[in-house]
């Protein structure tokens, strides 16, 4: 089966003109700014849409998280930055004023949007620089819950973060509420940065590594993901609250209220449970999945879950468990009286049923349709222990070697995790389909030593962006790109 696997993605290869390795494709690579990149974005649109348009001032700002007052970056002076919400087809009209000290970026996480609008600095654009504006614009395909954030270094680290929700205007929506949940890992302000925690990562990766797991070694790690993290925040965040001074969401009992949770996290995954309460996950990464019930969700950095939860009598803490690291987020729902939960409540649903995004189904009206695999690709994820450095395919970011492919074509690719921590790998562009009838998702949480399959249909040409999101592995090179050719 494995020699057979082998020779037929040899033989396709071949067919196609490539012998095998990436850098000897022919054709020229399908540029953001391309012909080919603009026909696509032509075919996304629709008569009659609306045009949504938003104004974002990235710029340094006192931000309260409850109790305690930071120094960081934000998106118009508040964190999470504002909600941004289109209906599916809208064209999206975002101005972006950079007033930061360094030059920024904007990317759409999860969106299949058009390639010159993707916001990676280097890649798809020129990074916008200090006092600079740049206004995106493009048209958002699909509904779902998705977020933006710089593609600039660790910003995201700072405040710089917020949802996108594309509505879709043929739901007929089987809640009666929403509530959007950001969760997030802080460290800015708090007598250092997210730059300066990577330098010294970089700098003295391997006994920075060593002091930081055994930090986390004493919280027990994770029956889940192993090893927590590489970094030590200082406090766990829901929608910029910490659980001292937590935001509150108030409802009645007996409401059906959809949750949209972010994790817009650098380093950190979580574990989330509403004590006294079912989940029922509804989508993954923006698209549905097969609903399914749950006490606890596991998401990595940058994924996305929609659950839908009945509201019960009473005063609930929401926690979101920073997995591994021994320490949570929290918010408080109340729909009646009683007194607050306290700021360090862990409701037994955390040690439930813990849902992955692996574990879901995908459902039907989304399902990849079954075709025959044109090229096989490969995301082996290294890391070395010695000094701090993630690869892809042994290599990091500045010396990668782009994963090649053709506008039409089915692709799969085979993500095997060599290292002994999670990897949470987001692909730009795209929404890909986890083998056997999995979840469409775009950023997929790749446990220690795991390997996942992936499929997806190259109908979206440009050059994409294929990173591990937890930020400093990023940063640290764990990074690539998927690159059409012509
Ligand atoms: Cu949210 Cu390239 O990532
Ligand atoms: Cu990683």
């Amino acid at each position: 089966m494995q020699r057979r696997t082998l020779l037929r993605g040899v033989l396709g290869a071949t067919a196609l003109g490539a012998a095998g390795g990436c850098a000897s494709m022919t054709g020229t690579l399908i540029a953001p700014d391309s012909a080919t990149v603009a026909a696509a974005e032509a075919a996304r649109r629709r008569p009659g849409r609306s045009v949504v348009t938003a104004r974002l001032r990235a710029s340094a700002s006192e931000i309260d998280l409850g109790g305690r007052t930071v120094a960081t970056w934000a998106y118009d002076e508040q964190v999470p930055g504002p909600l941004l919400r289109a209906r599916a087809g809208d064209l999206l009209r975002v101005a972006v004023d950079n007033r930061l000290p360094a030059s920024t970026s904007v990317h759409w996480h999860g969106l299949a949007l058009r390639n010159d609008m993707d916001g990676v600095p280097g890649v798809t654009q020129d990074p916008i620089d200090p006092s600079g504006s740049f206004t995106y614009e493009f048209t958002a395909p699909d509904p779902g819950t998705y977020f933006y954030h710089p593609h600039s270094g660790v910003q995201l680290d700072r405040g710089l973060y917020g949802v996108l929700v594309v509505d879709d205007p043929g739901e007929a929506a089987a809640y009666d509420d929403e509530w959007v949940v950001v969760l997030d890992d802080w460290i800015d302000g708090t007598g250092t940065t997210p730059d300066a925690v990577l330098d010294e990562l970089l700098r003295s990766g391997g006994s920075m590594m060593g002091s930081m797991g055994g930090s986390h070694a004493a919280s027990g790690g994770s029956d889940l993901i192993g090893h927590g993290g590489d970094v030590t925040h200082a406090a766990y965040l829901i929608n910029g609250r910490t659980p001292e001074a937590p935001s509150a969401f108030l409802g009645r009992p007996g409401q059906r209220i959809r949750l949209r949770v972010v994790n817009a996290a650098a380093d950190t995954a979580f574990r989330v449970a509403l004590g006294q309460h079912e989940l029922t996950v509804t989508h993954s990464d923006g698209f549905p999945v097969e609903p399914v019930a749950t006490d606890a969700v596991l998401i990595g950095m940058g994924e996305r879950y929609d659950v839908v939860v009945t509201l019960g009598d009473g005063v609930f803490p929401l926690v979101a468990c920073a997995e591994g690291k021994g320490s949570a987020a929290l918010a408080v729902v109340r729909t009646g009286g009683g007194e607050a939960p306290p700021a360090t409540s862990q409701p037994r649903e955390l040690t439930g049923r813990v849902l992955l995004g692996t574990d879901l189904l995908v459902a039907e009206s989304v399902r990849l349709p079954k075709r025959t695999v044109d090229r096989r690709l490969d995301l082996r994820l290294g890391g070395s222990m010695m000094r701090y450095r993630w690869t892809i395919n042994g290599r990091t970011f500045a010396d990668s070697e782009p994963l090649q492919l053709r506008q039409g074509e089915r692709v799969a690719v085979r993500i095997a995790n060599a290292t002994m921590m999670f990897h949470p790998m987001h692909l730009h562009g795209h929404t890909f389909a986890l083998r056997d009838g999995g979840a469409r998702k775009d950023t997929v949480t790749v446990r220690p030593m795991e390997t996942l399959e992936v499929e997806l249909d190259a109908d979206n040409p440009g050059q994409w962006a294929a990173h591990c999101h937890n930020l400093y592995h990023a940063e640290a090179g764990m990074m690539t790109t998927l690159s059409y050719r012509a």
